[in-house]
């Protein structure tokens, strides 16, 4: 069984564009190496994040992520269980969103995320839209 976590958080002011670029490529390099995939965005001081693993390597990546002081204010969305063994191979590109955000940027988000797992793409595009909100 695969497991899957989504939630929001708010960066810490003190990080500069360049730390959130190294926690962006961390993030994507550690995932791709462990056989997580999903999504990290940032927008002007938010992170949004998506991950879908297996069970035990996601709640104990999630506690080092709750408690790093990069970012604090974190919202967990949802927390579950899903049903995957179809994109047990797939490698997640992260995207970083910021002042720079180009239109074709958001074609490449859906794209990521039809590729999650089909029970929790709905609730991943609401969210998506309304965290995009303001910026397109
Ligand atoms: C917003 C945010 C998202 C992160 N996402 C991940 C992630 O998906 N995978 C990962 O390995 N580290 C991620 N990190 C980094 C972890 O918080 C942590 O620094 C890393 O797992 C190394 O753990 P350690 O500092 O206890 O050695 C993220 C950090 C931040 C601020």
């Amino acid at each position: 069984m695969r497991y899957a976590i989504c939630y929001v958080s708010t960066v810490n002011p003190a990080l500069s564009e360049t730390e959130i670029q190294k926690a962006l490529e961390f993030s994507k390099n550690w995932n791709n190496d462990n056989g997580i995939t999903g999504i990290l965005l940032y927008s002007e001081g938010n992170f949004f994040q998506v991950l879908e693993g297996g069970e035990q390597l996601l709640k104990d990546l999630f506690c080092r992520i709750k408690a790093d002081e990069r970012h604090n204010n974190i919202i967990p969305i949802f927390q579950k269980q899903i049903p995957g063994t179809k994109f047990e191979t797939y490698e997640a590109d992260f995207i970083s969103l910021d002042d720079r955000y180009k239109d074709e940027h958001f074609d490449i988000y859906f794209a990521h995320i039809s590729l999650l797992d089909p029970s929790i793409q709905s609730s991943v595009k609401y969210i998506l839209n309304n965290f995009t909100e303001g910026i397109n």
